[in-house]
């Protein structure tokens, strides 16, 4: 390698693997969010940047007891080697679970327990996709959606999304210029409820026709939804895969509304992709974790699960309103769409800042958010930032965004001094 002219010398003392490796991997990068993650946890820095839940109202000294009795009783079967599949008894108990967003046809066996819904992206991707297919997809996307993609080496193609969520007409419209150009659109992936890091949600006149496009060129849907039980106002939208068992994969996951760090998810998909998931679930970790499943369903069997996700859902809502009223009192000359729950505001920012520029300035003022550019795959989204209110306290919240209004003031009077006509008329003195 090291005689290789074209590698140059200084990445090879790096890295001696540099030229060796697959493809898929050349890709790869840490995410802006992964970046971000080390300095923006720091505890004098208010963190607007991570999707992480709060979960200090979670009974886990109950918790404890349960789980320590489920050891004591179950403890050869929660530390053995389980099913591909998934533990048959929580396949059972998320059946109630999505019965709440209108699924009544699934059974158990169209279940598919997988590590975090990520791994259900990746899963998915693996089975239906060859490098160069097509994926479409809400711009902007799912951050961890878009690494997977990139390492399968599909086309994501954008489909424009307003605060209604995906427009049919787009999609229909970029099918057709797809298939034109000789394309092979295998998948539709969206996140119809509370959209990360949109904050969008599908209307429920946009469902059906979504889902009709889909059909109409046979092309599959892959439902995310990890925050649909999390609308501020309690109430749900009928998921995709409650008009449609054939046509439609379903991912749903403990992450956002019990915990993250069981890394336990779901999928429901018809049977011959079902079999797929469980073969590739099985070739990339053999099986989920026994001992995780069965934390969860210690949990769901034990306590009152729904009333705890309305406890957060109430939290949730009063950090969002909390963050939305700050923006209104600091940053009135940026837009925003209040989201109806879910964890994420997507702030426009004035025309002629770049929300990736300011983030080195804006970490030294001790706020963190997620620059838009992290949400597209082709340099868009400068001009948004992706703010997170799901984590810390309403009072933190208006701090950063406090904190966040001197970075932009003075970005925007930095820009304004080499181009005076930048952001005219958009921004509203504070008196
Ligand atoms: C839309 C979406 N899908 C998937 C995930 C990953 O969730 P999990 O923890 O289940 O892997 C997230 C996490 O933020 C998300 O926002």
């Amino acid at each position: 390698m090291a005689d290789n002219p074209n590698i140059p010398s200084k990445v090879i003392r790096n890295d001696p693997w540099f030229g060796s490796y697959a493809k898929r991997a050349e890709g790869m990068r840490a995410s802006e969010i992964r970046a971000l993650f080390a300095v923006a946890n720091r505890p004098e820095v208010v963190s607007l940047a991570g999707g992480m839940p709060y979960l200090g109202r979670m009974p886990f000294d109950e918790l404890a007891d349960q789980v320590a009795d489920m050891l004591r009783k179950q403890g050869q079967v929660a530390w053995q080697y389980g099913s591909a599949q998934g533990d048959p008894h929580l396949r059972e108990d998320v059946l109630q679970i999505m019965e709440l967003e209108g699924i009544k046809d699934a059974q158990p066996d169209d279940v598919v327990i997988v590590n975090g819904s990520q791994s259900g992206i990746d899963l998915i991707t693996r089975v239906m996709c060859d490098p160069g297919d097509v994926i479409l997809a809400e711009a902007p996307n799912y951050v961890g959606a878009l690494g997977v993609f990139q390492s399968f080496q599909v086309d994501v193609v954008n489909v424009a999304m307003d605060g209604d969520g995906l427009i049919p007409e787009v999609l229909e419209q970029t099918i057709i210029e797809q298939r034109k150009a000789g394309k092979q659109v295998k998948m539709l992936y969206t996140v119809p409820n509370f959209h990360n890091p949109a904050g969008a949600t599908m209307s429920r006149e946009r469902r059906p026709k979504v889902i009709e496009i889909a059909k109409k060129y046979h092309v599959l849907i892959v439902e995310d939804n990890p925050y649909g039980l999390l609308a501020f106002d309690g109430q749900t939208y009928p998921a995709l895969r409650s008009y449609d068992s054939e046509g439609i994969v379903y991912m749903s996951s403990f992450s956002k509304i019990i915990a993250p760090g069981m890394r336990v998810a779901w999928m429901v998909a018809p049977p011959g992709i079902r079999q797929k998931l469980v073969l590739a679930n099985e070739s990339a970790i053999l099986c989920p974790s026994n001992m995780s499943q069965m934390t969860i369903t210690t949990y769901l069997d034990n306590f009152d699960w729904k009333s705890q996700i309305n406890d957060y859902r109430g939290m949730y809502k009063e950090r969002c309103d909390a963050m939305d009223e700050a923006l209104k009192e600091y940053l009135p000359y940026c837009s925003w769409l209040k989201p109806k729950g879910g964890f994420y505001i997507w702030l426009k920012i004035p025309d002629g800042l770049n929300a990736k520029d300011m983030l080195p300035r804006a970490i030294t003022a001790k706020v963190a958010y997620v620059s838009g550019t992290a949400f597209y795959d082709d340099g868009q989204g400068a001009d948004h930032m992706r703010l997170s209110f799901c984590y810390p306290t309403p009072e933190r919240i208006r701090e950063g965004v406090r904190r966040l209004s001197t970075v932009i003031d003075n970005e925007f009077d930095t820009v304004r001094l080499f181009e005076p006509e930048v952001g005219t008329g958009t921004r509203k003195e504070r008196g």
